[in-house]
Order: structure tokens, then sequence, then C-alpha cells
């Protein structure tokens, strides 16, 4: 999908692991302009194009959000859910589209989400990966049809620095247990080195067993994604939007 402009992308957590894998996509990517990257004080005005592992482009990390929505004309945020509120108020103050990437958020940041949505244009999603939006189908279809016979359990997998547990990947796939059946699934939590991103979920019978795995081996599947709802989100009014609206409107 080719945007008619070009989007001058703003990047929020630009000098973390996912913020510096979308950056290094979007300077490649001839629909986005990266206009500004916002992080924390650890790589503070350092240059954006030297965070993503590429040539410099004289454009400086910032931690003024202003500026971040002054000069961008949509933003990914992919910090931390600490920040979702200023976030929320710079964009809503601005009226500049938003896509969330960020997990670990408390039910306040989900109903601020829900207010901002009422005057911008606003995609959340805990995880980027098309692929980890066919297993949730999966997941709908099959417990509707095994939650009787088996029982349900997720398994989620991830680096020692990630903040939150379980993922919101993980939650994500148990709400959809919840949904599709009476059974509310066991979550279990590994961290282990620096692992990705596994979910499992499986189905137990009494003598049989399905599993369904994804395993993300790179942090390019997150970022592919993050830019992929970014073009989408820019051709959307307000709302609250999801991986499953981007499946059915593309
Ligand atoms: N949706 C998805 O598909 C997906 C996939 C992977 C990860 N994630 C989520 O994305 C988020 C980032 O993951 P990551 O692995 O890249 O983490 P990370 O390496 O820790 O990066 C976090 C980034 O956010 C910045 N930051 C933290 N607190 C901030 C604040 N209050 N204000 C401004 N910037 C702040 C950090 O800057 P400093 O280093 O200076 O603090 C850093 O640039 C997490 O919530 C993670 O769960 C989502």
């Amino acid at each position: 999908m080719r945007l008619m402009d070009c989007l001058s992308l703003g990047l929020a957590g630009a000098s973390g692991k996912l913020g510096r894998r979308i950056l290094a996509l979007a300077l490649e990517d001839q629909d986005f302009s990266v206009a500004c990257g916002l992080g924390g004080v650890s790589c503070l005005n350092e240059d954006l194009g030297a965070l993503a592992g590429k040539e410099k482009i004289g454009l400086f990390l910032t931690a003024n959000m202003d500026e971040l929505f002054e000069k961008s004309s949509l933003v990914i945020d992919v910090s931390a859910a600490v920040n979702l509120p200023n976030l929320l108020d710079g964009a809503c103050k601005k009226k500049k589209p938003v896509v969330i990437g960020t997990t670990g958020h408390s039910e306040d940041n989900f109903k601020l989400m829900k207010e901002a949505a009422q005057s911008i244009p606003l995609f959340y999603t805990p995880n980027f990966s098309l692929v980890v939006s066919a297993m949730t189908n999966a997941t709908t279809l099959l417990s509707r049809m095994l939650s009787d016979l088996c029982t349900i359990k997720i398994i989620e997998t991830h680096h020692v620095h990630k903040k939150d547990q379980p993922s919101g990947t993980a939650q994500q796939l148990s709400r959809c247990v919840e949904e599709a059946s009476s059974q509310s699934p066991s979550i279990e939590s590994q961290r282990m080195g620096e692992v990705i991103g596994d979910h499992t979920i499986i189905f137990s019978c009494d003598d049989e067993e399905l599993t369904l795995t994804h395993r993300s081996l790179s942090r390019n599947v997150f970022a592919k994604g993050a830019l992929l709802t970014a073009k989408f989100l820019a051709r959307q009014p307000p709302g609250l939007y999801s991986m499953a609206e981007l499946l059915r409107r593309q």
C-alpha cells in the first residue's frame, strides 16, 4: 500500500530495542520522513540515524513531548506504559494520530485511550505481527470448538529485560479464550536470556493435545507491522483501531 503524501513520523521510544528497528526501516521507506524521536535520558541528543545503526541524519533524540507532536504528522509509541498519559495529552492537543505499541497498561490507561480516540485516530496493539493476529483468530475458533473438551493454557517467554508480566499478547490471547468459552486459561510467564517473544497456547484433552506456537525470530516483525499500522491509521477518522480493523479494511 503506497501513501499519496509522505508521513512525517514521530517515534516515542526511539532509542529502545524496538524503536531503533522502526527507525531503521522508516529511514528506508519512501512513505516516511523521520521527523522526531523521543526517548528517556539514556541516549538524549544522539543522532537518530546513528541510533538506527545508519548514517547520521542531523536529527537528535529529544525528551520534549511538545516538539514530538509539533514536528510529526503521526506518532508511533514504543516507549513505556508510564508515558501514556503525557503522550495522549500531547496528541489530543495537537490533534495528531497515534499508534500505541507499548504494553503493561493499567485499566486507567485503557480508559484514557478510549477518551482520546473520540478526538484523534488511535491504534492500539500489544503485538504488531500479522501472524500473531492469525493466531488470535485461530485461538477464538479453537476455544469455541474445544473448551468443553480441553483445559487451555498459555505460555509466554521473553527476554529478561521485559518490564511487564504477563505479556500484552498473552493477555490478549487469554481474553479471546474467555470471550469464546467459559474458561479462564492459566498463563505461565518465563523470562530467559534475549528471547524476543514466544507465545504458545495448549489445548489439553484426556488423551491428546493441540499446541499453537508463535516465535518472533527478529524485531523486524514488529517494526514492519508498526509502519504498516501507521500507514493504515493516517487514512482513518478519529476512533479506536486494532489489528482486527486493519486486517478487515486493508
Ligand atoms: N506491540 C508490539 O508488537 C511490541 C513488540 C515488542 C515490544 N513492545 C513493547 O514496546 C515497548 C518498548 O519495548 P522495548 O523492548 O523497545 O523496550 P526498551 O528497549 O526498554 O525501550 C524503551 C524506550 O522507551 C524510552 N522510555 C522509557 N520511559 C520513557 C519515558 N517515560 N518517556 C520517554 N521515553 C521513555 C527508553 O528510553 P531510555 O532508555 O532513555 O529510558 C527507550 O528508548 C514495551 O512496552 C514493549 O512491551 C511491543
